[in-house]
């Protein structure tokens, strides 16, 4: 209420409004009483000059600026209209008596105009930001169907190739094991099997990871906090992140509502430990960087949601790399599978997540956000 009455109070004694008004409406004052009375017709003009001042005020200010203004003008005028203190308009009294109620009259029917026209471009503004929100949902939402429509067909195609691969492996791995226990210790081929068998392990688990993609389990979603998943997720890179030089941080959520959401706790940390990891691998080779994660609660048209931010410093991705790093086995990296993001991908659609990337500003690194519904 205060607030209000001292917003109107600056308005009414901004640049603008001293400039198109106060001073139009004391200069006209001055003119109007140093006019001798014999020269009616000067006086006729000048309390028709009024009207200018009075219908700036509306136009900037609308009823308030308006009425201000014609109020100051009857009263600054009235005494030169129907007394001699200083100097008397010699204009008939009625016809005064009328241009002052028209000075009020024609603030108000002005401002009123103003104010409606106001009301209405604010709405129209609401109803363009309103469209626009709902516009970028819909290409989000686009994007991911797209993503996910790809995702359908190779994952078929995938859990095949992954499962009969597996299943060799085994048995290659198993005879493996038997021969490097009769090979002595000290053998040039010990060394040789060992090699074999770490091999046989790396694939295994690629065709591991070939098969969580192509067959994922459902998310089995209940109430949880999102803070506990940032902060799982947090402690599981630390010793990760040290080794490569990076800094690990993490801003406190300061949202009113708790940030719970339905979700399914382990599949949320495989999301964001995946982004964090491809985030660490990004730094190394500059000898490190910053990881940051942060979470707050916005709302998107009138829904609220919880955002998780995931940045680091690394390098920018490349504008025509950026919408190709979700897609199943797009890799830049030596030994990389591709499917880390696909996954991530995936675990936020079951989700109703939106998730997006972008590169910050200046280079100064890439950030991931998983917008949940609240
Ligand atoms: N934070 C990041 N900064 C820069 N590039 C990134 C980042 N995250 C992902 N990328 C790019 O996206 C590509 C795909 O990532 P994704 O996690 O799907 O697969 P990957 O990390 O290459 O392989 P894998 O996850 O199997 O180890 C990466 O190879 C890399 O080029
Ligand atoms: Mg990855």
């Amino acid at each position: 209420m205060i607030k209000g009455v001292l917003r109107d109070v600056r308005f009414l004694f901004s640049a603008r409004m001293v400039l198109t008004a106060w001073l139009p409406c004391l200069f006209i004052t001055v003119l109007h009483y140093r006019t001798p009375s014999h020269h009616g017709w000067v006086h006729d003009v000048a309390r028709r000059l009024y009207y200018l001042p009075i219908l700036f005020a509306a136009f900037s200010g609308g009823v308030r600026g308006g009425i201000s203004v014609s109020v100051f003008a009857s009263l600054i005028y009235f005494p030169h209209a129907f007394t001699s203190l200083v100097s008397r308009d010699p204009g008939d009294a009625l016809e005064k008596g009328l241009e002052i109620l028209l000075y009020n009259i024609v603030a108000v029917v002005a401002g009123l105009l103003v104010d409606r026209e106001r009301r209405e471009r604010e709405k129209q503004e609401q109803l363009a930001r309103k469209l626009s929100d709902a516009l970028e949902e819909q290409q989000r939402i686009e994007s991911q169907l797209i993503r996910a429509g790809r995702l359908g067909a190779l994952g078929e195609m995938t859990a095949g190739i992954a499962h009969e691969i597996k299943n060799p492996l085994h048995a290659m791995k198993g005879t493996a094991e038997i021969l490097r226990d009769v090979v002595p210790a000290d053998a040039p081929e010990r060394r040789m099997l060992d090699l074999h068998i770490e091999e046989i392990d790396r694939l295994a688990q690629t065709a591991e990871r070939f098969l969580t993609f192509a067959r994922p389990t459902p998310a089995d979603r209940r109430p949880l906090d999102l803070r506990e998943v940032v902060g799982r997720v947090v402690s599981l890179v630390e010793t990760q992140a040290r080794k490569e030089g990076v800094s690990v941080a993490s801003s406190p959520y300061v949202g009113e509502k708790p940030p719970v959401v339905a979700g399914d706790t382990d599949q949320l940390t495989q999301l964001l430990l995946n982004i964090a990891i491809n985030g660490i691998q990004a730094m190394a080779p500059r000898g490190g960087g910053t990881l940051t994660f942060s979470l707050v609660r916005e709302s998107l048209g009138e829904k609220g949601i919880f955002v998780v931010r995931v940045a680091n410093s690394g390098p920018s991705i490349p504008a025509d790399q950026l919408e190709r790093i979700f897609d199943p086995f797009f890799t830049t990296k030596d030994g990389g599978t591709g499917l880390g993001l696909s996954i991530v991908s995936r675990i936020a659609d079951q989700h109703d997540g939106v998730l997006s990337v972008r590169n910050l500003p200046n280079g100064k690194g890439v950030e991931f956000s998983l917008a949940l519904p609240s």
